[in-house]
This record gives C-alpha cells, sequence and structure tokens, in this order.
C-alpha cells in the first residue's frame, strides 16, 4: 500500500498529454485478437486494467507485441480470426477491470471452450447479473457466485443465438459484452439502453470491417461475422485529463493545453457540466482518428458556479464524478448529482466513498442514495485520506489537496496504476 503527501500546489502551465484512453485499449486489444491479420495499436494504455485484457487474449494463444511506433508506445496483434482462439490453460484474472471481465464474458459465452473469469476483491463485488443474465437469454452457459450475480464466472461457451436485450441501465460494458456474444451467434443481437452509454465499441467494429447498425438507442448487428484487422490510434484518456483540467481551473493564474484528449460526444458529458458552471474550457485542432474525434483541451482557472447532474448527462459524465464533486465544493452555489445510483457500484461506492473523504478534508456534503448534494464554495484543510483502492478516488483526493490549507496525506494510492501510470509524476511537474 503506497502513500501520497500532496500539499498546496501553484498555477499550471505549458502542454501536458495524458495517457491513452482505457476503453479504447481494452477494445482495441479483444476487437484485434480475434481479427485476421496484423492489428497496431498505437498510444495504448499500458495500465493494469488494459494489461489484463492483454494477458488474457494471450492466455488463448494471441501473439502480441509490446512495441514503439512513431514514438508511442505501441502493440503489434497477429490475430487468425475469432475460431483461432484456443480455451485458457488457467483462470483469467481480470484485477479491478469491470471492462475486461464484462467484455470478455460477452466474447467468450459463444465460443466452444472453458473458461473463468475472475478479479480482486473488488471486482468480485461488483454486479455480474447485469451481463449475464441477457447472455443467458441468447442460450449461454455461465454459472457463479449467487447465480451467476457476482465473479468468479465460469463459462461453457456454445453457439449463441441473437436475442434482443433491453438494459434497465445505461452501461457500454454490458452492450458491448452483448455485441461480442452477437459477433459469434447466430440471427440479429439488437441492445437498447435507456440513455446512450460510450460507443466506442461500435466505432470500433465498423473500423474492423463489421456491420453495426445504430438506431437511437439502439444498437444491433447480424451473426454471425468476422473482423478484419485495422489499426488504431488511441487518443489521450479524456477521463484521465479531468483531474489535470481540475486542477487547472482551480489554481489561479492557470492555462494548460492537454493535447490529443479522446472527445467523443458520449464521454464529453465533464465539458459540458464544467462550461454550465462558467469554466473557461475550449476545444482546438478537432479532428478524427480511428473513427474517434479527437482535441486538443485548453483550460484556464475560473470563477465557478454550482450545477445540477442529471439525467442524460449521467452516463456521460461517469466516470468524472470524484474529480466533479471536488470542484463542487469549490463552485459558489449549490451542485445536485442525482439519478447516479450506478456510482455505488463502481470501483467504490463512490457516493459514499467521496461523502467521507471530502468531510475529512473539512466539506460538508449532502450523501443522497442516487447522488449528493455540495453547497459551496467551502474550503479544503490538509487531512489524512484514504483512496478505498479507488483509482478516482485517489486522484480527485489529490487535485483537492493542491487546494488545500496544509498537507494532504492520500493511502493506498498505488491503484492509479489501474488507469493512469505516471499520475503523480505528471502532478509534480506541473503544479508543484
Ligand atoms: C466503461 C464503461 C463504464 C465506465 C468504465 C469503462 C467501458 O462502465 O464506468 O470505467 O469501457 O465500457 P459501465 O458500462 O458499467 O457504465
Amino acid at each position: 500500500m503506497t502513500t501520497a503527501v500532496v500539499g498546496p500546489g501553484r498555477p499550471l502551465h505549458g502542454r501536458i498529454a495524458v495517457p491513452g484512453d482505457k476503453s479504447i485499449t481494452h477494445r482495441a486489444v479483444i476487437l484485434g485478437g480475434i481479427a485476421r491479420g496484423e492489428t497496431m495499436v498505437r498510444g495504448y494504455l499500458a495500465s493494469d486494467d488494459c494489461l489484463r485484457t492483454v494477458a488474457a487474449l494471450r492466455a488463448m494463444g494471441c501473439a502480441i507485441e509490446e512495441t514503439q511506433s512513431d514514438g508511442r508506445p505501441a502493440l503489434r496483434l497477429l490475430g487468425a480470426g475469432v475460431d483461432a482462439l484456443c480455451e485458457p490453460g488457467d483462470v483469467l484474472d481480470c484485477g479491478n477491470s469491470g471492462t475486461s471481465l464484462r467484455l470478455l464474458t460477452g466474447l467468450l459465452a459463444g465460443r466452444p471452450m472453458f473458461s473463468v473469469l475472475t478479479g480482486d476483491a473488488s471486482l468480485r463485488r461488483r454486479p455480474m447479473g447485469r451481463v449475464v443474465e441477457p447472455l443467458r437469454a441468447m442460450g449461454a452457459q455461465i454459472v457463479g457466485r449467487e447465480d451467476g450475480r457476482f465473479a468468479p464466472l465460469a463459462i461453457v461457451g456454445r453457439r449463441l443465438k441473437g436475442a434482443e436485450a433491453r438494459l434497465p441501465v445505461a452501461s457500454a460494458q454490458v452492450k458491448s459484452a452483448l455485441l461480442l456474444a452477437g459477433l459469434s451467434a447466430e440471427g440479429r443481437t439488437s441492445v437498447t439502453e435507456p440513455q446512450r452509454s460510450r460507443d466506442h465499441t461500435e466505432r470500433m467494429l465498423r473500423a474492423f470491417g463489421a456491420a453495426v447498425d445504430v438506431r437511437g438507442p439502439t444498437v444491433s448487428l447480424q451473426g454471425p461475422q468476422s473482423l478484419t484487422a485495422a489499426d488504431v490510434d488511441v487518443p489521450g484518456d479524456l477521463s484521465s485529463a479531468a483531474f489535470f483540467i481540475a486542477a487547472a481551473l482551480l489554481a489561479p493564474g492557470s492555462e494548460l493545453r492537454i493535447e490529443r484528449v479522446g472527445v467523443n460526444p458520449t464521454r464529453t458529458g465533464f465539458l459540458d457540466v464544467l462550461r454550465a458552471m462558467g469554466a473557461s474550457v475550449s476545444v482546438e485542432n478537432a479532428r478524427e482518428a480511428s473513427g474517434e474525434p479527437v482535441a486538443d483541451v485548453i483550460v484556464r482557472a475560473s470563477a465557478l458556479r454550482g450545477t445540477v447532474i442529471t439525467g442524460a448527462l449521467i452516463p456521460r459524465t461517469i466516470d468524472e464524478f470524484p474529480i466533479l464533486c471536488v470542484l463542487a465544493a469549490r463552485a459558489e452555489g449549490e451542485t445536485v448529482i442525482d439519478e447516479a445510483q450506478e456510482l455505488r457500484v463502481k470501483e467504490s461506492d463512490r457516493i459514499a466513498v467521496m461523502a467521507g473523504e471530502l468531510r475529512r478534508m473539512g466539506v460538508s456534503v449532502d450523501e443522497t442514495p442516487a447522488g449528493m448534494r455540495i453547497a459551496g464554495p467551502q474550503a479544503f484543510v490538509g487531512a489524512e485520506c484514504d483512496s478505498h483502492g479507488d483509482h478516482r478516488v485517489a486522484m480527485a483526493l489529490a487535485v483537492a489537496a493542491l487546494t488545500a490549507r496544509g498537507q494532504t496525506t492520500i493511502r493506498d494510492v498505488a491503484c492509479v496504476g489501474t488507469s493512469f501510470p505516471g499520475f503523480f509524476e505528471l502532478l509534480e511537474r506541473v503544479s508543484r
């Protein structure tokens, strides 16, 4: 368990880049692993979570080489098609990675092999029924703890039948798992969400030659379909950039440019919320890379006001709540976060954990069943805090600590390696 000590920071200036997008990296490794031909994934995220997906594909016989391309970390995958996957000889340990576990469950449910997927204590507490039940409706044979509601999950892969799934909660992981199962299934698979979640899978499937139909909140594809290798240029992760955007907003005199960030509209709720809070954030040099919108994000220190975050904004902001709570505490007026009960089943219960940790730093918050209310502005006071093993909580607390009076000790920060290796070094470089 590693501890970080963070004290008040100075204004943030200059240009930075953040590591590659976590969601896009997972998908590139899976699709590259089951496509025919050579896939080059440039700028991939070499974090603990993504390396779990790499290890799982290797365990199924995929040739994956770590290399460099254009000065960026790259993966070269040599795929021979989904039929070339072989039965893994051991349990696939997904560590802390919900994306690995859920997407691989979808992939493996339709493959003719036996597999077992598990993860760390946090992942074994997260709900898996949401992916197991619709897969069973396609004919999948999956068992797990509490009738498949929790990992470990054991899968006896078999030929599936396409089905229509209506998800009670928007989830890109569940949608992607069903689409991956649908690729091997007989007939049409369709997934309808109450609100649209991130659409990286749909975009990347098309880039790999699949026919995918998107109509409003429904995504469907006809199975079986095979994929052809394609190169993937991974943009910087907006969810990682969010911590530096927030740090720059809060430190008077800051002006920071974050280059090559993914700005897929299903992910940019954070930027929309910031604009509603009066933040100076702009997007320049917008372009497309591998079917994904990319841009530079420019942020200047700003006075913020409270806002309301609910409804369709929730899936578009889902990973940014820990840092939004920090910004809300510094904003003038009340911020209300509601209809965000999903936050209770992330890497930690992010509503309870952030409420508790902000209180330790002297900020009073009103925890509600599906969100919280924070009346600002309030001052942060240096304190002894805990990440609860949640990478985004650790990074949000570090940003809060930059604005606090006195020093803050954050326990258990090794978890930042699940999405942002080098976070503390970069923070030190630009703000200390
Ligand atoms: C992800 C989807 C989201 C998000 C997670 C990554 C993905 O989870 O919170 O960090 O890559 O598909 P849900 O699908 O559970 O909302």
